[in-house]
């Protein structure tokens, strides 16, 4: 038995219990978490903006050691540090063999198949296939991505979607040069990681932009150089700032069409959305047709990075050791597994960088 985090259904508070694991099966591995970040896909999950199967153990941003493995499993053995991948790809598919496995078409196959059961037999789903909030999880080989020597454990559970992403965002989507002006909207984890990204990028000016005031602060420890605070003006304040033609970059990291179509309007002739935030699917973003034609922008979505992790990891992993990459910077908040609740509140309330759970 381990104790997890349980939301028993949509909209449900969570509920610290005790479930039970099988041993792991043919292709699987037992990981006992160090640690798991607070994620606002969580909390989507956790009050239905995106769907999952419940009763549900969230948590997909986590990192830890191999307890044991199932028959067939080589990649890795009892004792490994491991991070967590939440959007493992089969290799087999279209998008897969075309060398996009950020998109591939079975990366949620692990989250509607039950993983553990609760003491009265009940099954229980893993949130994202990675079931993170609790003491151990079991989850499909491919979903391991071994941690790279020289990250601390603890901070290495960003990796796996806060800086896996926002680092994907700025190097692998948008592909930001030196010298490229970059606007992010949304400062959380997600955005705070772009942030950094960028700065490793050499981008200039790096414009960090929030409804909440207290971001100013964070935002320019993680590399910003101008801070906004969100209104209906931004987009000619971000113009103001990059010589009156708008951004080069723009990153929407909330996931709403109002912060979208802000980016949009921030970016110059030419420029680059890249939307990294998960809005809902009521929430539209309209254009003029004359406008998509007159500034000739590009807006696409990029998911977990555009990342193949197990490469970039090990990226991310150089980019920590030689201090280019603070993943301790990312953290304002060490909690324990009762304490996910008000690291929700949080977040809601747009306060502090990333929850940490330690375990
Ligand atoms: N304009 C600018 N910033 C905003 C706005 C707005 N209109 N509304 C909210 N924000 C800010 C919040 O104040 C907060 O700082 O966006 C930030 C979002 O941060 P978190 O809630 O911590 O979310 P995070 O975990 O970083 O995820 C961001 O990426 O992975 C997706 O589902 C995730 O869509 C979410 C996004
Ligand atoms: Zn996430």
């Amino acid at each position: 038995m381990v104790r997890a985090a349980l939301l028993p259904t949509v909209g449900a508070p969570l509920e610290l219990t005790e479930i039970e694991l099988p041993e792991p099966g043919p292709g699987r591995v037992r990981v006992k978490l160090a640690a798991a970040g607070v994620c606002h896909s969580d909390l989507s999950l956790a009050n239905g903006v995106l769907r999952a199967k419940t009763p549900v153990v969230l948590g997909h941003e986590g990192a830890g050691t191999v307890v044991s493995v199932g028959e067939g499993v080589d990649s890795v053995r009892p004792g490994d540090p491991v991070v967590l991948n939440w959007a493992p790809a089969c290799g087999s598919c279209h998008l897969c063999t075309i060398g996009e496995p950020w998109l591939c078409e079975n990366q949620y196959a692990a989250s509607v198949e039950t993983y553990a059961a609760l003491p009265d037999g009940t099954g229980l789903y893993p949130g994202l296939g990675v079931a993170a909030f609790a003491e151990e999880t079991i989850v499909n080989e491919n979903a391991i991505i071994p941690l790279p020597e020289g990250v601390p454990l603890t901070s290495a559970a960003l990796l796996g979607c806060a800086v896996l992403t926002g680092y994907g965002a700025i190097h692998n989507a948008a592909r930001v040069r030196a010298g490229e002006s970059v606007v992010v909207f949304g400062l959380g984890g997600v955005g705070l990681a772009v942030l950094q990204a960028a700065r490793i990028a050499g981008a200039s000016p790096i414009i960090a932009v929030d409804v909440s005031p207290e971001k100013e602060e964070l935002a320019r420890l993680h590399g910003a150089t101008e801070f906004l605070l969100a209104d209906e003006q931004t987009p000619k304040a971000v113009r103001r700032l990059t010589g009156g033609n708008g951004a080069d970059h723009a990153f929407e990291c909330v996931g709403r069409s109002t912060t979208i179509r802000a980016a949009w309007s921030s970016t110059r002739k030419g420029g680059r959305v890249t939307v990294v935030g998960i809005g809902g699917k009521d929430d539209l973003v309209s254009f003029s047709a004359l406008e998509v034609f007159h500034f000739a922008r590009t807006l696409t979505a990029c998911v977990y990075g555009n990342s193949d992790p197990v490469k970039d990891i090990p990226v991310l992993a150089e980019h920590v050791r030689a201090g280019r990459l603070d993943l301790d910077a990312l953290i304002t908040d060490r909690i324990t597994l009762d304490e996910i609740p008000a690291a929700f509140e949080r977040m809601a309330a747009g306060r502090g960088g990333r929850s940490l759970v330690v375990f």
